[in-house]
């Protein structure tokens, strides 16, 4: 069993890095932690919030917007080995990251893989994080990078991969989509569905402090002249007022608030829901979009 930690960080090609960071910064409200050569790397933790800044939990590079990878910090770094073992084991490809690889990531060791439907995957250990204060150049009131939808293949067949390969843990199902807890948040990954075989992220989350911050940047965003894909909205099943919205590359990007949490006490009597896949459990607002939360930017 592969012990996750945490998301730790997304590294996305983009064909336009300037562009790329001005938006990151002036529109979605990150901070540029810092540009070292063709890769820009962007931070969005609030100390107060998580009791740690990660030293980025976002890195575009100047490169294919279709080369994402997704990284997760091991519980317990001691065994990267022993994930080499389980991803041999499971079939999955292994590559011990190069030291130059883990430098540029800012990681003390990692291994890269692949799951079921081919979507770059990072494990790493002992990821750096910095005592310098998140300080965002625009007030989105963004408190910290807390999840991903991920297309996938064959949901069943990748569910079964992140629960019994790695330890996460089914938190409901909408449809066939699961939504994937590895620490006390409803979800870190959701798997959507992908009838075209696309793979890759389905859109990015971060969270902010409170619904006026989502409804500060629904209209600023607007303002802005951005692509509002869905929202504002809630979703019942995991309890958070969301908006999504077009990023760089048509990649889809949400902020939300008010994500359930399952304790740790919680764990042993906690029992995932199964929704039906109607409009009202994707928004209990009625907010439309279902089919662009499914496939974002069709
Ligand atoms: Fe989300």
């Amino acid at each position: 069993m592969i012990n996750l930690h945490d998301i730790r960080y997304l590294r996305i090609g983009t064909p336009d890095l300037d562009q790329t960071i001005k938006y990151m910064t002036e529109i979605i409200g990150l901070q540029l932690a810092r540009r070292e050569g063709k890769t820009a790397y962007f931070r969005s933790d609030k100390v107060e919030v998580r009791g740690d800044t990660r030293d980025h939990t976002l890195a575009y590079f100047e490169g294919d917007p279709a080369d994402q990878s997704i990284a997760f910090e091991l519980r317990n770094p001691g065994e990267l080995e022993a994930v080499a073992v389980e991803l041999e084991k499971a079939g999955r490809p292994v590559r011990l990251g190069t030291k130059e690889e883990c430098e540029q990531r800012h990681v003390r060791g990692m291994i890269a893989s692949t799951d079921p439907s081919g979507n770059k995957i990072e494990f790493v250990a002992r990821p750096f994080h910095t005592g310098q204060r998140f300080f965002p150049s625009r007030d989105a009131g963004i408190t910290e990078f807390s999840h991903i939808g991920l297309f996938s293949t064959d949901c069943v067949r990748d569910e079964k991969f992140w629960t019994t390969i790695c330890n996460a843990r089914v938190s409901d199902w909408y449809g066939d989509i699961p939504f994937l807890r590895i620490n006390t948040a409803h979800h870190s990954v959701v798997l959507f569905p992908s009838p075209k075989g696309r793979i890759g992220i389905n859109h990015v989350n971060h969270q902010v402090e409170d619904v006026d911050d989502v409804m500060r940047s629904y209209y600023f965003l607007k303002h802005k002249g951005v692509k509002i894909l869905q929202g504002p909205g809630r979703h019942p099943i995991s309890g958070a007022t969301m908006v999504y919205f077009e990023g760089p590359d048509g990649l889809t990007y949400e902020y939300s608030v008010g994500v359930k949490h399952i304790l740790p006490e919680q764990e042993a009597s906690y029992r995932p829901r199964q929704f039906g896949m109607t409009q009202i459990n994707g928004c209990m607002h009625g907010s439309s979009g279902l089919d662009n939360v499914l496939e974002p930017g069709l």
